[in-house]
């Protein structure tokens, strides 16, 4: 395999057989990471991460990622540079180019992580944009291959907002791993029609299926997975009201976990989750609207089946994973025997 000088703007960029292998990769460099084996198979490379949005884990992931690879880690927040005040996507991009060997990207719309990946010469990746999130895929895939064996034939349950990046990325990931994918959303998330009709071709070489159900009972059936996300993403902070109306039905409880008829589905969320009062939002929506949790319950969240902080972690071996095979030449694990 080799991914070289490739983009990962949405996992549309990638073969099955690519993400198996960044997924593959990811376990090996956990493995290493647990036996105190060093990998710095990026010595001496320099990688700009870029974030107009706020992040935990995707920036740690990175930072630690290159550290451990042995590549330098530059933080440039909104704040920090002239990027889209002063300076266009495209300026931006080829002086970013010319100094650093990878760039990551976090932002609102998709189209100047785009842009980057036109003007900048040097492979570009997405840490989450509006429409598509597609490292969180990967950590999450690496986390359900962890805990049963393979994604081919699993039934993925992702309940709320199935519009948002994750909703759209995760739907393309499993229609191209040959999940069995189910949004279970108001009509109105439903994700849109182009991701959908995306979706649908690759399912029709894959093996997998595609279910949008606005019926929580028929939508979680035999799931191995239960996976949700926030109702209000970054950015959307004026429509708690309205979301909350929507997707009330829709929240992960107990009940809902009951009634996928298995004992082991796993309970999946990308975080950051609201669950109990710890937080300031988690505050504000108890002092207005009488909530103390929202898309998943605080028992679900805590439960043996919850596996969000597997998820956290994976992050980090899988972003490894993306910057070594688009970094190198070749197949990486070659690269790590020779390390
Ligand atoms: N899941 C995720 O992307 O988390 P952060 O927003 O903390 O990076
Ligand atoms: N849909 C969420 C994902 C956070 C990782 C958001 O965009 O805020």
């Amino acid at each position: 395999m080799n991914l070289l000088n490739r983009h990962l703007l949405t996992l549309k960029d990638f073969t099955p057989e690519e993400i198996e292998y960044l997924v593959d990769t990811a376990i090996t460099f956990k493995r290493l990471k647990n036996e105190g084996i060093p990998h710095r198979v990026l010595d001496g490379k320099n990688i700009a991460l870029l974030f107009e949005k706020p992040s935990t884990r995707t920036r740690c992931a990175f930072v630690v990622a290159c550290v451990d690879l042995g590549a330098h880690p530059e933080y440039l927040g909104k704040n920090d540079i002239q990027f889209g005040k002063k300076e266009s996507v495209e300026d931006t991009a080829i002086v970013l180019g010319r100094m650093f060997d990878g760039i990551e990207f976090r932002g609102f719309k998709h189209e100047t992580v785009e842009g980057l990946a036109k003007f900048a010469g040097v492979p570009v990746w997405n840490g989450l944009t509006d429409l598509y999130h597609p490292t969180q895929i990967l950590a999450d895939f690496m986390t359900i291959k962890e805990e049963l064996g393979h994604l081919k034939g699993v039934t993925f349950s992702y309940i709320g907002d199935a519009r948002n990046n994750m909703g759209n990325s995760l739907l393309i990931g499993a229609a191209k791993m040959g999940m069995n994918f189910r949004a279970v959303a108001p009509k109105e998330l439903f994700p849109s029609d182009d991701i959908v009709t995306y979706a649908r071709t690759i399912a029709n070489e894959t093996g997998a299926t595609i279910t949008l159900t606005e019926d929580v009972q028929e939508g979680v059936k035999e799931a191995d997975v239960i996976y949700t996300d926030v109702w209000v993403s970054m950015g959307e902070e004026d429509q708690y009201e309205q979301r909350i109306q929507m997707l009330k039905p829709y929240q992960v409880n107990q009940q809902m976990m009951e009634m996928t008829g298995k004992d082991h589905t796993l309970f999946m969320h990308c975080l950051p989750s609201f669950h109990d009062l710890e937080t300031v939002v988690g505050r504000e929506m108890h002092d207005k609207f009488g909530l103390t949790e929202l898309e998943v319950t605080d028992d679900v969240f805590r439960s043996k089946n919850s596996v969000v902080f597997d998820e956290a972690e994976n992050r980090m071996h899988t972003i490894k994973a993306v910057m070594a095979a688009t970094l190198t030449e070749g197949d990486v694990n070659d690269l790590i025997k020779r390390s």
